[in-house]
């Protein structure tokens, strides 16, 4: 993303919030892995999509009228003996000079600085909740504000969840974002690629994963959006599997979810293929039903269609199939119905996808299921898990956990699948890992 990129995205929100308000933006703290040892910095993606600004430590203020500058960047001071163990540090000057800031202070003279740009404002958009520390600091800037009144400044009456406007920004992506999804979906679909031909029986299920990591990595995606789930049989039963350390037999499938960040934007792929290449008839005839319903979920995926059209789709074809395989009993009404399916599939059919996996939007306005609008992104991600623990169920089932899982970008006529890389036809699954 380009400067201009971020301040269009500032410009926007602070229309929509008016000139009686502020926007407060902290940026997430570092966080230690043990002892000292940190984990690698990665920016809250509300304050990040604002900014571009990826140091901790810093604090976003958007004061729409602000003779002086609307955008002003709280952040470190340069310090160079802390430059020398870690790196270059943006600096005041750096904050302006390359981050778009219209002014910048030490985030060590917040406490001074900061409610003075509450006084007078009516409204506070802000994140209760998320850094708790920092709501209490927060409240104490409204507070020493308060204690001044009688001097005559006024205190900011409203307090107002910056998520309604800027989440609804973020749901919509723009063309620039629509380009990282397509280039972060293109590298997971050739790191699942490379999963499917690397997978031999024996081998341990992180040995896929350096595969996938290695994949990443070679594609300039230095980072997986999520903790990569690769689990052999059994495992794959388990939703948010990230074990990966058990061995992968012959005979079993291989559900793998996994997807790479680029650019802090995500994709989130989910194949399931058998461990030797060859799927047995059991988990063909799963695998085929899992697929059909993600092919009739995918097809609810267009403008004027609502949110939960592709789960009902989804839902509809599996417990059919269910039925069919005989699995459940009855009629599809009353299995549907009483949501008899939910024990072999109890998630939903997907979620927004964004700078963050599970992306922010919200999915019903006013009690009714959002509406699909172009450029927003999707996953679409029906699954069956029939773990050896269920009571009832027939020993060919055992231990087969299907999920097949792609990004879907909502277009003006329909919807394009951006992760289309990686096969998922059965034939087309074997044949790749047979070349
Ligand atoms: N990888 C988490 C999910 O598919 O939602
Ligand atoms: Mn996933
Ligand atoms: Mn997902």
């Amino acid at each position: 993303m380009n400067k201009q990129e971020f301040a269009h995205r500032r410009k926007h929100l602070m229309q929509l919030m008016g000139d009686s308000g502020v926007a407060i933006l902290p940026a997430a703290p570092m966080r230690l892995r043990n002892r000292d040892s940190e984990y690698h910095y990665r920016p809250d993606s509300d304050f990040y999509y604002l900014t571009g600004f990826p140091e901790p430590e810093a604090v976003a203020v958007l004061i729409p009228g602000r003779k002086h500058g609307e955008y002003v960047l709280f952040c470190r001071e340069r310090n160079p003996d802390m430059e020398t163990w870690t790196g270059k540090m943006a600096g005041q000057e750096g904050a302006v000079a390359d981050y778009g800031a219209d002014d910048s202070f030490p985030i060590d003279d917040i406490d001074d600085i900061l409610p003075g740009m509450l006084e007078n404002k009516q409204r506070v958009y802000y994140t209760m909740g998320t850094h708790p520390d920092f709501d209490q600091r927060l409240i104490g800037w409204v507070n020493s504000l308060r204690k001044q009144s009688r001097a005559g400044i006024h205190t900011p009456g409203e307090f107002v969840s910056l998520d309604h406007l800027l989440h609804d920004m973020r749901l919509i992506k723009s063309g620039k974002e629509i380009k990282a999804m397509q280039t972060a979906a293109r590298i997971s679909a050739r790191a699942h690629c490379a999963a499917m031909q690397a997978c031999k029986p024996g081998m341990k299920e992180y040995e896929i994963e350096a595969t996938l990591m290695h994949s990443f990595m070679q594609q300039g995606a230095r980072f997986p959006a999520y903790n990569s789930i690769v689990g052999g049989g059994a495992n794959g039963c388990t939703l948010h599997y990230t074990d990966n350390n058990a061995v992968l037999k012959d005979g079993d499938l291989l559900l793998i979810d996994a997807g790479a960040e680029y650019e802090y934007y995500a994709s989130d792929i989910t194949r399931t293929f058998p461990v030797n290449g060859k799927y047995s008839t059991a988990q063909r005839a799963v695998y085929e039903l899992v697929l059909e319903a993600q092919h009739a979920a995918i097809e609810q995926v267009r403008p004027g269609k609502h949110w939960n059209e592709p789960h009902e789709a989804a839902v509809e074809v599996l417990t059919d199939g269910l039925l069919k395989l005989g699995i459940l009993k009855g009629t599809k009404k009353t299995a549907i119905k009483n949501e008899s399916y939910k024990p072999y599939y109890m998630h939903r059919t997907g979620h927004w996808l964004g700078m963050d996996v599970h992306d922010v939007g919200d999915y019903k306005v006013a009690d009714e299921w959002r509406v699909f609008e172009p450029g927003m992104v999707l996953t679409v991600e029906p699954g069956l898990y029939l773990p050896a623990t269920h009571k009832r169920l027939a020993k060919k089932w055992w231990n087969i956990g299907i999920r097949i899982e792609d990004d879907v970008l909502v277009t003006k006529t329909g919807c394009e699948v951006l992760t289309s890389g990686v096969p998922k036809s059965p034939d087309d699954v074997e044949a790749l890992m047979a070349g």
